[in-house]
């Protein structure tokens, strides 16, 4: 099989897609933002507001950098992990990454119950989340895009893990063939 990457903006689906499509590849899974709280003993809230982003940035780094001989797996990567330090570089060369695209609109609309855990969005007027989703995932664009494949996150988990694995399979079976 191979290393698989996810991507894309706070509420594209992630973690939950990769989780199903972990369990679908039969491979092991993990999520960046639990690995970080796990090897920092603190939850992503609590290391914002006691450490600051930068702090964060690193022990997200980290965390990435720590599963380099891992093997195989689906690996949920955080929003802004492809847009820090070399992670982008880390990813692209050591797995097949899919960034899951979904509109401002429908982030907005998905992000809204959960505002008060995500620092980045926390205390936001629903205005407000919407202008802050639209700037940030416009700098972030150009990051996301440069994943191998763009899948649209729009629609149902089981449906975006189903379209992930068909790519998958298509593409390991034209580099064996
Ligand atoms: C962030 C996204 C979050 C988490 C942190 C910062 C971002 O992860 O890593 O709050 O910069 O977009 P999810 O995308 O898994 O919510």
């Amino acid at each position: 099989m191979a290393r698989i990457y996810l991507i894309g903006f706070m509420g594209c689906g992630k973690s939950e897609v990769g989780r199903c499509l972990a369990e679908k590849l039969q491979l092991s899974f993990c999520d960046i933002d639990e690995r970080v709280e796990q090897r920092s003993g603190f939850t992503i809230a609590e290391i914002f507001e006691k450490f600051g982003e930068s702090e964060f940035r690193k022990l997200e780094s980290s965390a990435l950098f720590s599963l380099r001989n891992s093997g195989d797996m689906v690996i949920s990567t955080g929003g802004g992990t492809p847009c820090h330090h070399d992670n982008m570089n880390i990813i692209k060369s050591s797995g097949i990454s899919f960034y899951i695209e979904v509109s401002p609109e429908v982030l907005a609309k998905r992000l809204k119950s959960s505002r008060i855990e995500r620092p980045l969005i926390k205390g936001l007027s629903d205005q407000e989340l919407l202008d802050a989703i639209e700037s940030r995932l416009s700098r972030r664009d150009s990051i996301y895009q440069q994943c191998h494949y763009t899948i649209n996150g729009e629609r149902p988990i089981t449906e975006v893990a189903d379209e992930i694995a068909g790519v998958l399979n298509k593409a390991l079976s034209e580099e064996i063939g």
